[in-house]
């Protein structure tokens, strides 16, 4: 599966990938909200083989348009039975961070969670001080549903963390206002 948008290409990672995205687990910026995931090299062809077996996991590359690999996107459990799944992404070139291919690679993500895979509601959870993402979030149409406080193994690290939704309507409302977004911004450089 490929989901195209003016900048980004989503498609099925691939175990070339790999090292690229162990590279990025090094990054202390990148991973600084996130967390580290992988200890050795096994772990993380471990996780990829996991996903790909996993019908509940979807986890796709991020390619700009003109072939460059600067991400991951995951939905994870995904549930038919609840129409809904949990939204996980990074940008792992920090040179792409504040240039809207979050943005886009998230909407293109709702795509294919609403229109293919017929959901009704994708949500994410996110460090209150994470604020790029969380601003990035809202631009895709998620709202804050509510606060979880810290694990007691984590308090004083990132602080408690925001839950954040978005429902089918919701996203097909920031889909509108993001071609309104363009125009206004076509006329204004025109
Ligand atoms: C979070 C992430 C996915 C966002 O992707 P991105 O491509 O950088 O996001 P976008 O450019 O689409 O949007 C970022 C927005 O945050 C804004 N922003 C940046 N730093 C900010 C800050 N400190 N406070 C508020 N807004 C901020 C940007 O200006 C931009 O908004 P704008 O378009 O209105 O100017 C990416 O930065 C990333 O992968 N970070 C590291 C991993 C991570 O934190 N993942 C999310 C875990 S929940």
């Amino acid at each position: 599966m490929v989901l195209e948008g003016a900048r980004v290409v989503l498609r099925p990672v691939h175990p070339r990938d790999l090292l690229k995205i162990m590279e990025w687990d090094r990054d202390t910026e990148v991973t600084r909200y996130i967390g580290k995931k992988f200890d050795t090299f096994e772990t993380c062809e471990e996780w990829f083989s996991d996903a790909l077996g996993d019908p509940l996991h979807r986890v796709l590359s991020i390619d700009t348009t003109d072939g460059r690999f600067i991400g991951n996107v995951e939905l994870d459990h995904i549930s038919r039975k609840n129409g809904t799944a949990e939204l996980v992404i990074v940008i792992g070139e920090r040179d792409y961070w504040d240039k809207g291919f979050g943005t886009e690679a998230i909407m293109l993500t709702l795509s294919f969670a609403f229109a293919r895979i017929h959901l009704s509601r994708v949500y994410l959870r996110v460090y209150t001080s994470n604020r790029r993402a969380i601003r990035c979030y809202e631009k895709c149409g998620f709202h804050k549903e509510g606060i979880l406080r810290p694990s007691p193994r984590l308090v004083g690290r990132d602080g408690p963390v925001i839950l954040m939704s978005v429902d089918a309507d919701g996203y097909v409302e920031r889909l509108a206002q993001a071609a309104v977004d363009l125009t206004a911004r076509s006329r204004y450089i025109g």
